[in-house]
Protein backbone atom coordinates (compact mmCIF):
# COMPACT_ATOMS: atom_id res chain seq x y z
CA UNK A 1 0.00 0.00 0.00
CA UNK A 2 1.37 3.17 -1.11
CA UNK A 3 1.03 6.14 1.39
CA UNK A 4 1.74 10.02 2.25
CA UNK A 5 2.62 11.13 5.57
CA UNK A 6 2.01 14.09 7.59
CA UNK A 7 2.92 15.73 10.73
CA UNK A 8 1.75 18.61 12.88
CA UNK A 9 4.31 20.69 14.73
CA UNK A 10 4.18 23.96 16.74
CA UNK A 11 7.78 24.56 17.45
CA UNK A 12 9.55 27.55 15.75
CA UNK A 13 11.85 27.22 12.98
CA UNK A 14 15.36 28.36 13.64
CA UNK A 15 17.58 28.99 10.36
CA UNK A 16 19.07 25.77 10.42
CA UNK A 17 15.73 24.36 10.47
CA UNK A 18 13.99 26.31 7.83
CA UNK A 19 16.28 23.95 4.82
CA UNK A 20 14.13 21.10 6.68
CA UNK A 21 11.18 22.89 6.79
CA UNK A 22 11.84 23.52 2.94
CA UNK A 23 12.44 19.50 2.51
CA UNK A 24 9.38 18.43 4.27
CA UNK A 25 7.38 21.05 2.54
CA UNK A 26 9.02 19.55 -0.94
CA UNK A 27 7.91 15.81 0.35
CA UNK A 28 4.48 17.40 1.17
CA UNK A 29 4.03 18.85 -2.17
CA UNK A 30 4.81 15.74 -3.89
CA UNK A 31 2.18 13.59 -1.33
CA UNK A 32 -0.57 16.13 -2.77
CA UNK A 33 0.65 15.59 -6.60
CA UNK A 34 0.21 11.60 -6.21
CA UNK A 35 -2.99 11.95 -4.16
CA UNK A 36 -4.19 14.33 -6.99
CA UNK A 37 -2.71 11.66 -9.39
CA UNK A 38 -4.34 8.30 -7.80
CA UNK A 39 -1.17 7.01 -7.13
CA UNK A 40 -1.94 6.87 -2.96
CA UNK A 41 -4.57 4.54 -1.43
CA UNK A 42 -4.29 5.98 2.11
CA UNK A 43 -3.04 9.50 4.14
CA UNK A 44 -1.45 8.89 7.59
CA UNK A 45 -1.54 12.12 9.43
CA UNK A 46 0.69 11.95 12.68
CA UNK A 47 -1.51 13.43 15.71
CA UNK A 48 -1.09 14.25 19.06
CA UNK A 49 -3.10 10.51 19.70
CA UNK A 50 -0.82 8.49 17.17
CA UNK A 51 -1.16 8.42 13.66
CA UNK A 52 -4.01 8.36 11.52
CA UNK A 53 -4.93 6.37 8.63
CA UNK A 54 -7.12 8.64 6.20
CA UNK A 55 -8.21 5.92 2.97
CA UNK A 56 -9.30 7.70 -0.05
CA UNK A 57 -10.77 4.22 -1.55
CA UNK A 58 -8.72 3.55 -3.98
CA UNK A 59 -11.27 2.28 -6.72
CA UNK A 60 -13.46 4.91 -6.45
CA UNK A 61 -10.37 7.40 -6.58
CA UNK A 62 -9.27 5.67 -9.70
CA UNK A 63 -12.99 6.74 -11.36
CA UNK A 64 -12.47 10.14 -9.93
CA UNK A 65 -8.86 10.94 -11.52
CA UNK A 66 -10.38 9.68 -14.93
CA UNK A 67 -13.32 12.27 -14.79
CA UNK A 68 -10.79 14.68 -14.21
CA UNK A 69 -8.46 13.85 -17.15
CA UNK A 70 -11.20 12.83 -19.76
CA UNK A 71 -11.28 15.49 -22.24
CA UNK A 72 -15.01 15.61 -21.99
CA UNK A 73 -16.97 17.58 -19.72
CA UNK A 74 -18.46 15.92 -16.09
CA UNK A 75 -21.06 17.59 -14.28
CA UNK A 76 -23.15 16.06 -11.33
CA UNK A 77 -26.28 18.23 -11.41
CA UNK A 78 -29.43 17.80 -8.94
CA UNK A 79 -33.06 18.24 -10.79
CA UNK A 80 -33.44 21.79 -10.65
CA UNK A 81 -29.95 21.81 -12.10
CA UNK A 82 -27.70 22.91 -9.32
CA UNK A 83 -24.21 21.71 -10.20
CA UNK A 84 -22.66 19.68 -6.80
CA UNK A 85 -19.66 19.03 -8.99
CA UNK A 86 -18.12 19.92 -12.44
CA UNK A 87 -14.43 19.11 -13.90
CA UNK A 88 -11.93 21.37 -15.10
CA UNK A 89 -12.93 20.45 -18.73
CA UNK A 90 -16.27 21.12 -18.47
CA UNK A 91 -15.41 24.83 -16.57
CA UNK A 92 -13.23 25.78 -19.44
CA UNK A 93 -16.22 24.84 -22.02
CA UNK A 94 -18.16 27.56 -20.33
CA UNK A 95 -14.78 29.97 -19.94
CA UNK A 96 -15.84 30.05 -15.89
CA UNK A 97 -13.22 29.10 -13.42
CA UNK A 98 -14.29 25.90 -11.38
CA UNK A 99 -14.96 27.77 -8.41
CA UNK A 100 -17.86 29.64 -9.92
CA UNK A 101 -19.56 26.71 -11.61
CA UNK A 102 -19.55 24.30 -8.91
CA UNK A 103 -22.33 25.04 -6.45
CA UNK A 104 -24.13 27.56 -9.30
CA UNK A 105 -27.05 26.53 -11.69
CA UNK A 106 -26.54 24.85 -14.91
CA UNK A 107 -29.03 27.44 -16.25
CA UNK A 108 -26.62 30.38 -16.54
CA UNK A 109 -24.93 28.44 -18.98
CA UNK A 110 -28.34 27.49 -21.56
CA UNK A 111 -30.57 29.34 -23.43
CA UNK A 112 -34.28 29.14 -22.39
CA UNK A 113 -35.19 27.07 -25.35
CA UNK A 114 -32.47 24.43 -23.93
CA UNK A 115 -33.52 25.09 -20.51
CA UNK A 116 -37.03 24.44 -21.28
CA UNK A 117 -36.10 21.35 -23.23
CA UNK A 118 -34.13 19.92 -20.06
CA UNK A 119 -36.18 21.05 -16.92
CA UNK A 120 -38.91 17.99 -18.01
CA UNK A 121 -35.70 15.45 -18.90
CA UNK A 122 -34.37 16.00 -16.02
CA UNK A 123 -37.80 15.52 -13.50
CA UNK A 124 -38.16 12.42 -15.74
CA UNK A 125 -34.66 10.99 -15.76
CA UNK A 126 -35.02 9.02 -12.78
CA UNK A 127 -34.42 5.45 -14.09
CA UNK A 128 -33.46 6.32 -17.75
CA UNK A 129 -31.35 9.10 -18.51
CA UNK A 130 -31.97 10.82 -21.87
CA UNK A 131 -29.48 12.23 -24.44
CA UNK A 132 -30.07 15.99 -26.16
CA UNK A 133 -28.29 18.91 -28.24
CA UNK A 134 -27.72 22.11 -26.59
CA UNK A 135 -25.78 24.97 -27.27
CA UNK A 136 -23.82 25.99 -24.22
CA UNK A 137 -23.35 29.68 -23.63
CA UNK A 138 -19.80 30.16 -22.60
CA UNK A 139 -19.05 32.98 -19.21
CA UNK A 140 -17.64 35.33 -22.67
CA UNK A 141 -20.99 34.99 -24.67
CA UNK A 142 -20.04 32.97 -27.12
CA UNK A 143 -22.00 29.63 -27.52
CA UNK A 144 -20.61 26.24 -28.71
CA UNK A 145 -23.18 23.23 -29.81
CA UNK A 146 -22.77 20.50 -27.16
CA UNK A 147 -24.32 17.35 -26.95
CA UNK A 148 -25.62 16.32 -23.18
CA UNK A 149 -25.67 12.65 -22.31
CA UNK A 150 -27.28 12.11 -18.73
CA UNK A 151 -27.70 8.77 -16.81
CA UNK A 152 -29.01 8.63 -12.64
CA UNK A 153 -26.84 8.10 -10.21
CA UNK A 154 -27.48 5.86 -7.04
CA UNK A 155 -29.43 8.24 -4.36
CA UNK A 156 -26.65 6.91 -1.69
CA UNK A 157 -28.79 8.39 1.44
CA UNK A 158 -28.83 12.07 -0.42
CA UNK A 159 -31.63 13.59 0.04
CA UNK A 160 -32.50 14.60 -4.06
CA UNK A 161 -32.11 12.54 -6.69
CA UNK A 162 -28.95 13.63 -8.75
CA UNK A 163 -27.81 13.36 -12.02
CA UNK A 164 -24.15 12.25 -13.71
CA UNK A 165 -23.73 14.68 -16.73
CA UNK A 166 -21.20 14.25 -19.29
CA UNK A 167 -20.75 17.21 -21.73
CA UNK A 168 -19.32 16.87 -25.29
CA UNK A 169 -17.76 19.45 -27.66
CA UNK A 170 -19.99 19.06 -31.06
CA UNK A 171 -18.30 22.07 -32.81
CA UNK A 172 -15.50 19.69 -34.75
CA UNK A 173 -18.24 17.56 -35.56
CA UNK A 174 -20.86 20.59 -36.79
CA UNK A 175 -18.40 21.72 -38.93
CA UNK A 176 -17.86 18.44 -40.58
CA UNK A 177 -21.63 18.30 -41.05
CA UNK A 178 -22.17 21.37 -42.42
CA UNK A 179 -19.12 20.61 -45.02
CA UNK A 180 -20.86 17.07 -45.61
CA UNK A 181 -24.12 19.03 -46.28
CA UNK A 182 -22.32 21.63 -48.82
CA UNK A 183 -21.15 19.30 -50.48
CA UNK A 184 -24.30 16.91 -50.52
CA UNK A 185 -26.00 19.77 -51.72
CA UNK A 186 -23.26 20.32 -54.78
CA UNK A 187 -24.10 16.67 -55.30
CA UNK A 188 -27.79 17.56 -55.71
CA UNK A 189 -27.05 20.89 -57.75
CA UNK A 190 -25.22 19.32 -60.37
CA UNK A 191 -27.26 15.66 -60.05
CA UNK A 192 -30.66 18.58 -61.24
CA UNK A 193 -28.80 20.17 -64.07
CA UNK A 194 -27.59 16.75 -65.39
CA UNK A 195 -30.93 15.68 -65.19
CA UNK A 196 -32.29 19.10 -67.13
CA UNK A 197 -29.62 18.45 -70.16
CA UNK A 198 -30.98 14.54 -69.98
CA UNK A 199 -34.26 15.56 -70.23
CA UNK A 200 -34.26 18.32 -73.16
CA UNK A 201 -31.99 15.75 -75.03
CA UNK A 202 -34.65 13.46 -74.69
CA UNK A 203 -37.84 15.67 -75.05
CA UNK A 204 -36.18 17.64 -78.20
CA UNK A 205 -33.87 14.74 -80.24
CA UNK A 206 -35.13 11.22 -79.15
CA UNK A 207 -39.22 12.19 -79.12
CA UNK A 208 -39.17 14.18 -82.29
CA UNK A 209 -37.09 10.94 -84.03
CA UNK A 210 -39.64 8.38 -82.57
CA UNK A 211 -42.61 10.70 -83.85
CA UNK A 212 -40.86 10.82 -87.32
CA UNK A 213 -40.52 6.65 -87.75
CA UNK A 214 -44.17 6.69 -86.27
CA UNK A 215 -45.54 8.95 -88.59
CA UNK A 216 -43.41 6.97 -91.58
CA UNK A 217 -44.39 3.57 -90.01
CA UNK A 218 -48.23 4.80 -90.49
CA UNK A 219 -47.94 6.20 -93.83
CA UNK A 220 -46.76 2.29 -94.38
CA UNK A 221 -49.69 0.83 -93.26
CA UNK A 222 -52.00 3.05 -94.90
CA UNK A 223 -50.12 1.95 -98.16
CA UNK A 224 -50.66 -1.74 -97.73
CA UNK A 225 -53.48 -3.07 -99.02
CA UNK A 226 -55.50 -5.71 -97.40
CA UNK A 227 -54.46 -7.82 -99.32
CA UNK A 228 -50.90 -7.85 -97.77
CA UNK A 229 -53.06 -8.49 -94.63
CA UNK A 230 -50.28 -9.91 -92.23
CA UNK A 231 -48.02 -7.28 -93.16
CA UNK A 232 -50.33 -4.57 -92.86
CA UNK A 233 -51.13 -6.12 -88.82
CA UNK A 234 -47.35 -5.92 -88.33
CA UNK A 235 -47.39 -2.31 -89.25
CA UNK A 236 -50.14 -1.10 -87.49
CA UNK A 237 -48.48 -2.94 -84.29
CA UNK A 238 -45.54 -1.48 -84.93
CA UNK A 239 -47.22 2.29 -85.15
CA UNK A 240 -48.65 1.09 -81.32
CA UNK A 241 -45.44 0.29 -80.33
CA UNK A 242 -44.09 3.17 -81.64
CA UNK A 243 -46.70 5.48 -79.96
CA UNK A 244 -46.03 3.40 -76.23
CA UNK A 245 -42.34 3.98 -76.68
CA UNK A 246 -42.78 7.95 -77.48
CA UNK A 247 -45.11 8.12 -74.64
CA UNK A 248 -43.03 6.27 -72.03
CA UNK A 249 -39.96 8.95 -73.39
CA UNK A 250 -42.02 11.64 -72.57
CA UNK A 251 -42.65 10.16 -68.96
CA UNK A 252 -39.26 9.85 -68.40
CA UNK A 253 -38.45 13.33 -69.75
CA UNK A 254 -40.97 14.54 -67.35
CA UNK A 255 -39.67 12.76 -64.44
CA UNK A 256 -36.48 14.03 -65.00
CA UNK A 257 -37.04 17.68 -65.26
CA UNK A 258 -41.14 18.46 -65.84
CA UNK A 259 -40.77 21.93 -68.40
CA UNK A 260 -44.33 22.59 -66.90
CA UNK A 261 -42.43 23.30 -63.14
CA UNK A 262 -40.27 26.08 -64.78
CA UNK A 263 -43.15 27.70 -67.44
CA UNK A 264 -46.14 27.24 -65.23
CA UNK A 265 -45.10 26.75 -61.50
CA UNK A 266 -45.33 24.97 -58.57
CA UNK A 267 -49.16 24.03 -58.86
CA UNK A 268 -49.26 22.81 -62.34
CA UNK A 269 -46.61 20.64 -61.73
CA UNK A 270 -48.02 19.01 -58.70
CA UNK A 271 -51.35 18.65 -60.39
CA UNK A 272 -49.94 16.48 -63.27
CA UNK A 273 -48.14 14.88 -61.23
CA UNK A 274 -51.01 14.10 -59.39
CA UNK A 275 -53.05 12.94 -62.59
CA UNK A 276 -50.21 11.48 -63.93
CA UNK A 277 -49.30 9.09 -61.04
CA UNK A 278 -53.22 8.38 -60.28
CA UNK A 279 -53.96 6.86 -64.04
CA UNK A 280 -50.88 5.05 -63.72
CA UNK A 281 -51.39 3.41 -60.37
CA UNK A 282 -55.23 3.27 -60.00
CA UNK A 283 -54.64 5.25 -56.45
CA UNK A 284 -57.07 8.10 -55.96
CA UNK A 285 -55.75 11.19 -55.33
CA UNK A 286 -57.24 14.30 -54.04
CA UNK A 287 -55.39 17.51 -54.42
CA UNK A 288 -55.62 20.98 -52.06
CA UNK A 289 -53.45 23.87 -53.66
CA UNK A 290 -53.49 27.49 -51.99
CA UNK A 291 -53.63 30.12 -55.13
CA UNK A 292 -50.77 31.48 -55.70
CA UNK A 293 -50.47 34.90 -57.19
CA UNK A 294 -47.02 34.84 -57.59
CA UNK A 295 -43.98 32.12 -58.03
CA UNK A 296 -41.93 30.99 -54.91
CA UNK A 297 -38.29 30.85 -55.64
CA UNK A 298 -37.27 28.54 -58.26
CA UNK A 299 -35.52 25.98 -55.33
CA UNK A 300 -38.17 26.00 -53.31
CA UNK A 301 -40.47 25.00 -56.38
CA UNK A 302 -38.16 22.81 -57.25
CA UNK A 303 -37.85 21.40 -53.57
CA UNK A 304 -40.86 20.60 -53.27
CA UNK A 305 -41.99 19.30 -56.46
CA UNK A 306 -39.09 16.35 -55.55
CA UNK A 307 -40.58 15.83 -52.21
CA UNK A 308 -43.85 15.30 -53.92
CA UNK A 309 -42.44 13.13 -56.42
CA UNK A 310 -40.38 10.74 -54.22
CA UNK A 311 -43.26 10.40 -51.70
CA UNK A 312 -45.39 9.56 -54.49
CA UNK A 313 -42.90 6.68 -55.40
CA UNK A 314 -43.29 5.46 -51.82
CA UNK A 315 -46.59 5.18 -51.60
CA UNK A 316 -46.18 3.56 -55.18
CA UNK A 317 -43.44 1.08 -54.02
CA UNK A 318 -44.15 0.44 -49.93
CA UNK A 319 -47.64 1.34 -49.27
CA UNK A 320 -50.23 -0.21 -50.90
CA UNK A 321 -52.50 2.41 -50.20
CA UNK A 322 -55.76 3.02 -51.90
CA UNK A 323 -56.20 6.98 -51.54
CA UNK A 324 -53.89 10.15 -51.60
CA UNK A 325 -54.49 13.09 -50.02
CA UNK A 326 -52.31 16.13 -51.26
CA UNK A 327 -52.50 19.63 -49.68
CA UNK A 328 -50.67 22.45 -50.29
CA UNK A 329 -51.20 25.31 -47.63
CA UNK A 330 -49.90 28.51 -46.23
CA UNK A 331 -48.67 28.67 -42.79
CA UNK A 332 -46.92 32.35 -41.76
CA UNK A 333 -44.10 32.77 -43.63
CA UNK A 334 -44.09 28.79 -44.72
CA UNK A 335 -45.56 27.02 -47.27
CA UNK A 336 -46.67 23.57 -46.31
CA UNK A 337 -46.80 20.78 -48.52
CA UNK A 338 -48.86 17.26 -46.88
CA UNK A 339 -48.72 14.19 -48.62
CA UNK A 340 -50.92 11.57 -46.73
CA UNK A 341 -51.61 8.03 -47.87
CA UNK A 342 -53.95 5.68 -45.92
CA UNK A 343 -51.34 2.53 -46.86
CA UNK A 344 -50.03 -0.13 -44.61
CA UNK A 345 -47.64 2.61 -42.62
CA UNK A 346 -44.23 1.60 -40.85
CA UNK A 347 -42.32 2.72 -38.00
CA UNK A 348 -40.22 5.44 -38.59
CA UNK A 349 -37.92 5.35 -35.79
CA UNK A 350 -36.85 1.59 -36.66
CA UNK A 351 -36.21 2.68 -40.15
CA UNK A 352 -34.50 5.26 -38.96
CA UNK A 353 -32.12 2.85 -36.86
CA UNK A 354 -32.02 0.48 -39.69
CA UNK A 355 -30.73 2.84 -42.01
CA UNK A 356 -27.35 3.19 -40.90
CA UNK A 357 -25.09 2.16 -43.62
CA UNK A 358 -28.29 0.74 -45.98
CA UNK A 359 -28.60 1.97 -49.44
CA UNK A 360 -32.44 3.38 -48.93
CA UNK A 361 -32.10 7.25 -49.84
CA UNK A 362 -35.64 8.78 -50.78
CA UNK A 363 -36.87 9.74 -46.98
CA UNK A 364 -33.17 11.03 -46.62
CA UNK A 365 -33.42 12.63 -49.52
CA UNK A 366 -36.38 14.56 -49.22
CA UNK A 367 -35.37 15.91 -45.90
CA UNK A 368 -31.76 17.23 -47.88
CA UNK A 369 -34.37 18.73 -49.97
CA UNK A 370 -36.27 20.65 -47.31
CA UNK A 371 -33.10 21.38 -45.47
CA UNK A 372 -31.62 22.91 -48.44
CA UNK A 373 -33.86 25.82 -48.76
CA UNK A 374 -33.99 26.24 -45.14
CA UNK A 375 -37.03 24.22 -44.36
CA UNK A 376 -37.89 21.26 -42.27
CA UNK A 377 -39.13 17.40 -42.85
CA UNK A 378 -41.43 15.46 -40.75
CA UNK A 379 -42.40 11.75 -41.10
CA UNK A 380 -45.72 10.38 -38.88
CA UNK A 381 -46.73 6.98 -39.88
CA UNK A 382 -47.57 4.03 -37.88
CA UNK A 383 -48.58 0.54 -38.94
CA UNK A 384 -51.42 0.22 -39.95
CA UNK A 385 -52.14 4.09 -39.88
CA UNK A 386 -50.88 5.09 -43.42
CA UNK A 387 -48.11 8.22 -43.34
CA UNK A 388 -48.01 11.12 -43.45
CA UNK A 389 -45.06 13.34 -45.08
CA UNK A 390 -45.12 17.18 -43.75
CA UNK A 391 -43.21 19.58 -45.68
CA UNK A 392 -42.37 23.19 -44.64
CA UNK A 393 -40.34 25.17 -46.49
CA UNK A 394 -39.99 29.13 -45.56
CA UNK A 395 -41.02 31.86 -48.61
CA UNK A 396 -41.26 35.37 -47.68
CA UNK A 397 -43.66 37.76 -49.88
CA UNK A 398 -45.11 34.89 -52.48
CA UNK A 399 -48.65 35.53 -52.87
CA UNK A 400 -51.09 33.56 -51.69
CA UNK A 401 -54.76 33.29 -52.16
CA UNK A 402 -57.39 30.68 -51.41
CA UNK A 403 -57.73 27.21 -51.69
CA UNK A 404 -57.79 25.51 -55.91
CA UNK A 405 -59.16 21.60 -55.73
N1 LIG B 1 -45.70 5.72 -47.74
C1 LIG B 1 -45.08 4.68 -47.17
N2 LIG B 1 -45.83 3.63 -46.73
C2 LIG B 1 -45.24 2.56 -46.15
N3 LIG B 1 -43.91 2.46 -45.91
C3 LIG B 1 -43.13 3.47 -46.34
C4 LIG B 1 -43.66 4.63 -46.97
N4 LIG B 1 -42.65 5.46 -47.22
C5 LIG B 1 -41.54 4.86 -46.79
N5 LIG B 1 -41.81 3.65 -46.26
C6 LIG B 1 -40.86 2.73 -45.60
O1 LIG B 1 -39.68 3.47 -45.32
C7 LIG B 1 -38.57 2.84 -45.93
C8 LIG B 1 -37.60 3.90 -46.39
O2 LIG B 1 -38.08 4.64 -47.48
P1 LIG B 1 -37.04 5.33 -48.46
O3 LIG B 1 -37.79 6.08 -49.47
O4 LIG B 1 -36.05 6.08 -47.62
O5 LIG B 1 -36.25 4.11 -49.08
P2 LIG B 1 -36.73 3.08 -50.18
O6 LIG B 1 -38.01 3.54 -50.82
O7 LIG B 1 -36.75 1.72 -49.55
O8 LIG B 1 -35.53 3.13 -51.22
P3 LIG B 1 -35.22 4.32 -52.24
O9 LIG B 1 -36.18 5.43 -52.00
O10 LIG B 1 -33.81 4.71 -51.93
O11 LIG B 1 -35.39 3.71 -53.57
C9 LIG B 1 -39.13 2.00 -47.05
O12 LIG B 1 -38.29 0.92 -47.32
C10 LIG B 1 -40.46 1.57 -46.48
O13 LIG B 1 -40.29 0.45 -45.64
MG1 LIG C 1 -38.18 5.50 -51.53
Amino acid sequence: MKTARGKHSSRPAPSRELVELRVRLAEAEESLRAIRRGEVDAVVVAGRQGPQVFTLEGAGHAYRVLIECINEGALILTTDKMILYANQCFAKMVKCPLEQVVGGSLRRFLSSEDRATLRPLLKRADKTGFKIHVFLRAGDGSQMPAHISSCPLAKNGAKRPTHGIVVTDMTEARRTEEVLRALTHRVVQAQEAERGRVALELHDNITQLLCGILVRCQTLANKLSSRDGPSKAEATKLCEMLGQTAEEVVRISRNLRPSVLDELGLVAVLRDTGTEFAERTGVSLKLACLRLTARLPADAELALYRILQEALKNVEKHARARHVVVHLTKRGAFVQLVINDDGIGFDPDRHLAKQKGKGALGLLGMRERATHVGGVLNVKSARGKGTTIEAQIPVSGCGAGGTQR
